[in-house]
């Protein structure tokens, strides 16, 4: 949550720092700020509202700093304003600092700082940071983040700056990422890649209780207590147009569309066709002969991928399978016993409770395996071994190409364990010739957009909406759901549509759209006599059905075609119109697609 971003060097630190703000809105835009070091003085400039409130302020300005640290706001403590904008001074104004995380024993030390004379003016657990800084502050910023860092309980990743201090910027980390950018007499600190990415591919991650000195020429990475540590210089591998909307009205739809590509990526160079089987490398061949039992963990639209995991895992490979929430997995004492795999799914690779399934699951003994999609995300280190899923950095705060591609890899990982199973050679060059024929069948349903975009017209204004699936395609009713809610604030529920006539029926009336996942599939009839319920009593039901079906069109006020495919393949395609849906509704709405109220891309606070 939050977004931060610093730079140090020889050139104009505000448009710098701006551009890197504007690549992180999404991880937060309720509130901004930017501060700068100018002769031997803060300048700071916040604002409540979005990036482009700071960007005004800025403008009015000139000024000359080539050093400086910016922040975009995703508020825990404290409401969204101005004042508890970020960067926050101390009291004292010689220390500037910019926070992403919770600081839990806040409350304690700030009133022993006030009772040596630091005030807080912002409601914020950060501000009281910078104060707890600046009072052990002597002329080491190093030693007095290190000593201030000791004395907190919660999480963070923090850039810090001192005004008597025009050459070094320090960066440190605990639960929230911090990277830093090494470019040609610069430098660049940020909690991602995409704010720095226009300017150096090179780059550390830090890891948790690491602190980093930055100046214009170098860097230095120590841990809290002072020990020097060595980190590895990557290069990242995409560029700058993979954070761009390429000539889409936002970034969701990008996104929606740029799925042709990430299915591919997603299986490319992964498939044996040999063995009807999939290669993947991160996760060791024992696990797949001697697992008993998989547990799935994950948040969000990761969390119901990994529910279509658990047909998937079950249907195909026979393995017992657990899916839960990543927050009430950590707390809730789960047994794993020998035998039992761990899987957590992360888009962002940094979400908080994701995190701390897989570190409660490690220390019960269990060898944990991610499905992520950020390289050098902290899930993606912290596990044993895993499946990048590459689709690419995904902007837009509702989660698309993330769903599709994730599936595609547990879908290879149910191949994996089935054809060492009992899965026969045959059944296994189906799945494969399924899985290489979905980017044209993608391709399809992108290209009767349009259809989707006259349904979202014409049910715009509903206030709500159900969504129903079965079987393997219930998790697609639940995505549905939450996309239109995220986005459109149109309230939906996900249900199995048999489920429905056990209570959410009684919602039913002429001004309830339904949207039913109704393609081919063994218990297609099943389905049916689910949307009659619906049609019996005057609910307006729109189908999501496989081509050729044309007695639906008799049942349902309107049908979506998409292209026939295996029925454990379905998800990957029926979410693509959902997802086109919910878009639609919500421009339709006047609402901010890429970013949602209330909501951030990446959840890395509990
Ligand atoms: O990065 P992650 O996959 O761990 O994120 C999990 C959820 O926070 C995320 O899927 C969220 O639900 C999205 N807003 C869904 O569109």
């Amino acid at each position: 949550m939050c977004g931060i971003v610093g730079y140090i060097g020889h050139k104009n630190a505000t448009s710098i720092l701006l551009d890197g703000l504007k690549r992180l809105e999404y991880r937060g835009y309720d509130s901004a700020g930017v501060a700068l070091l100018e002769n031997g003085d803060f300048r700071v400039f916040k604002e409540k509202g979005k990036i482009v409130e700071v960007e005004k302020l800025l403008s009015k300005k000139k000024i000359h700093s080539s050093i400086g640290i910016a922040h975009t706001r995703w508020a825990t403590h404290g409401e969204p304003s101005k004042i508890n904008a970020h960067p926050h001074l101390s009291f004292d104004k010689r220390i500037a600092l910019v926070h992403n995380g919770i600081i839990e024993n806040y409350r304690i030390l700030k009133k022993n700082l006030q009772s040596k004379g630091f005030q807080s003016i912002s409601d914020t657990d950060s501000e009281v940071l910078a104060n707890l800084i600046s009072y052990y502050y002597q002329n080491d910023l190093e030693e007095a983040v290190r000593r201030a860092l000791k004395d907190i309980n919660g999480t963070y990743g923090i850039l810090v700056m001192a005004k008597d201090n025009p050459n070094m910027i320090i960066g440190a980390r605990h639960g929230s990422p911090i990277v830093v950018g090494i470019g040609e007499k610069e430098m660049f600190v940020a909690s991602d890649v995409s704010a720095i990415v226009t300017y150096t591919k090179s780059v550390i991650y830090l890891d948790d209780n690491e602190i980093v000195a930055v100046t214009q020429n170098e860097y230095r990475t120590t841990s809290l207590s002072a020990y020097t540590v060595e980190k590895d210089i990557q290069e990242i591998d995409w560029d700058i147009d993979d954070i761009t909307k390429g000539g889409f009205d936002h970034y969701m739809l990008k996104e929606i569309h740029e799925q042709v590509d990430t299915v591919q990526n997603a299986f490319r160079g992964r498939l044996n066709w040999d063995e009807a089987t999939a290669k993947l490398g991160g996760i060791p061949e024992e696990v797949f002969l001697t697992t008993e039992r998989v547990i799935i963990t994950a948040c969000g639209t990761s969390y119901y991928s990994a529910l279509v995991g658990e047909y998937l895992l079950e249907e195909l490979a026979e393995i017992p399978t657990e899916v839960e929430y990543a927050s009430e997995f950590r707390y809730r004492s789960p047994i794993i016993k020998k035998g039992t795999v761990v899987f957590v799914i992360s888009q962002s690779g940094e979400t908080a409770d994701t995190l701390a399934a897989l570190r409660e699951a490690k220390r019960k003994g269990s060898k944990v395996y991610g499905i992520t999609n950020v390289v050098g995300s902290t899930i993606a280190r912290e596990t044993d071994g895993g499946v990048y899923t590459h689709a690419g950095p995904e902007i837009g705060v509702a989660s698309t190409k993330a769903f599709t591609s994730q599936i595609t890899i547990l879908l290879l990982i149910a191949l994996s364990f089935a054809r060492r199973r009992r899965m026969s050679h045959q059944r296994g060059l189906e799945i494969l010739r399924n899985l290489v024929n979905l980017p044209h069948s993608i391709k399809q349903i992108l290209e009767n957009s349009n259809k989707l975009k006259q349904l979202a017209k014409k049910h715009a204004k509903s206030s709500n909406m159900l969504f129903l699936g079965r079987h393997i395609n219930y998790p697609v009713a639940l995505e549905g759901a939450l996309k239109l809610k995220e986005i459109s604030y149109i309230h939906a529920e996900g249900y199995p549509a048999a489920e429905m006539k056990h209570g959410p029926i009684a919602l039913i009336d002429e001004n309830m759209p339904v949207i039913v996942i109704a393609t081919d599939s063994n218990i297609l009839e099943k389905v049916i006599s689910n949307i009659q319920e619906v049609k019996a009593r005057k609910g307006r039901v729109i189908a999501i059905a496989t081509e050729g079906n044309h007695s639906i069109q008799e049942l349902c006020e309107d049908v979506f075609y998409v292209p026939k495919v295996l029925d454990i393949v379905s998800p990957i395609l029926n979410v693509i119109p959902l997802q086109l849906f919910a878009y639609y509704v919500a421009v339709e709405r006047g609402c901010e697609v890429d970013q949602p109220r209330n909501l951030a891309k990446s959840v890395t606070v509990e």
